[in-house]
């Protein structure tokens, strides 16, 4: 018990030590429906060896500063163009040998774009979370979009077909509320929805609940068979296929972790834990040089602001809190630390980038390398950001 009071206690602290005067703390809402489960996190991982902090992140520039809101996926096309999806439901290209040079490519929701300019987290604009090209596909970007499915623009004719529908009648009565991310195996593209409760704009109540009702499926475009693969994931929110397509590496947020699934050999089927983050990640990324980039959205360093720590194995005060608390205020109080870690295919931490006192970037949501640079997104900043390699 008194571990509960000393809790409360320093989240008391911390919501006033942060209030902004001119922003509102309070909200009080019982009609909101919340029902937070038990969580118990593994051990924190200390920050040591590759993981030490460093102020690596804080020599990043800048990448569409005020226009690129939120981007929280990423992905090249061959001829060095940067794809990246935004809150309002944009897609923009970025010519990365001129990164003046901007344009948008299409809206994934279906209202039309003077609707959508300024939202965000709006059905009708749609919210891009993942994006991917095939091997030596450059025509076709697929885009895993939080309201709508799995969607594949063409970028020759501008043509934007929905591959999977999220409210798909093979789902039954879960259909996907929360799209997250897609990786493929030739005709075959796996992709994860991240709950079938809540949809994208309450991503915060969704995390502070930390239900596993999140899933993993498989889906293949020239026999059109889906196949239900995992259930009962915590938040998972990002996935990437090893080089040898035979397993699948998935994160799940609010268990702090990246899991393995196998796919195929003497394992098949069976799932492990890779590695424990040293916080909530987010989009896993292969790596040029084969190995994979996780970006850590909110850090669990100081456990003081970390809701999860402090609050998992209390759910009923985690219940009030969403009844009672601001949203916005809610995610002003996350921590503003900046860290992406680079893994080896064995579930090694072997490189790390930080920015500890929020300078350029933090809350990372995705990062990919590309010709020695690295570029970086995240939910809550307004641009994307490009570090040099060394
Ligand atoms: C709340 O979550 C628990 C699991 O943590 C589940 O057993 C229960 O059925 C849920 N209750 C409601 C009303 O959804
Ligand atoms: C870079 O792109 C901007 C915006 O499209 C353009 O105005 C500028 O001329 C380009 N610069 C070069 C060197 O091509």
């Amino acid at each position: 018990m008194f571990e509960l009071y000393k809790n409360i206690y320093l989240l008391l602290v911390i919501l006033v030590l942060n209030h902004e005067a001119n922003s509102s703390l309070i909200s009080i809402d019982f009609s909101r429906k919340i029902n937070s489960s038990y969580i118990n996190l593994p051990e924190q991982v200390s920050l040591i060896g590759n993981l030490k902090a460093n102020n690596k992140l804080e020599k990043a520039s800048y990448i569409g500063k005020g226009k690129l809101i939120g981007p929280e996926c990423m992905a090249f096309d061959n001829n060095d163009n940067l794809y990246t999806g935004i809150g309002n439901g944009f897609i923009y290209k970025i010519n990365t040998k001129n990164i003046s040079d901007i344009t948008i490519v299409t809206l994934t929701g279906p209202q039309t774009q003077d609707f959508c300019e300024n939202k965000n987290f709006m059905e009708e604009c749609g919210r891009p979370f993942g994006l991917r090209f095939k091997e030596n596909d450059y025509e076709n970007l697929y885009v895993a979009d939080a309201f709508y499915g799995i969607l594949k623009i063409n970028l020759k004719t501008g043509l934007k077909t929905v591959v999977i529908d999220s409210k798909d009648k093979r789902f039954g009565g879960k259909p996907m509320k929360f799209t997250n991310d897609l990786d493929f195996d030739q005709d075959t593209i796996y992709f994860i929805d991240t709950s079938y409760e809540r949809g994208a704009n309450d991503f915060l109540f969704e995390y502070l609940e930390a239900q596993p009702r999140g899933r993993l499926f498989s889906y293949n475009e020239k026999t059109n068979e889906l196949n239900l693969l995992l259930e009962n994931l915590y938040f998972p929110n990002g996935l990437q296929l090893t080089p040898d397509k035979n397993s699948i590496l998935i994160n799940e947020n609010t268990m702090s972790r990246i899991l393995e699934y196998f796919i195929k050999g003497d394992q098949k089927g069976n799932t492990r834990v890779f590695a424990i983050t040293p916080g909530f990640g987010d989009t896993i990324r292969l790596t040029e040089r084969n190995t994979l980039l996780v970006p850590i959205g909110v850090s669990r360093i100081n456990k003081l602001f970390s809701v999860l720590d402090l609050l998992g194995k209390y759910p009923t005060i985690r219940n009030i809190i969403v009844k009672v608390l601001d949203f916005g205020y809610v995610l002003s109080v996350i921590p503003k630390y900046g860290l992406i870690a680079e893994y080896d295919l064995k579930g090694n931490p072997i490189n790390s980038w930080h920015d500890p006192s929020n300078k350029i970037i933090s809350s990372i949501s995705t990062g990919i390398t590309h010709k020695n640079k690295l570029y970086l997104g995240s939910l809550l900043s307004d641009f994307l950001s490009v570090l040099d390699l060394d």
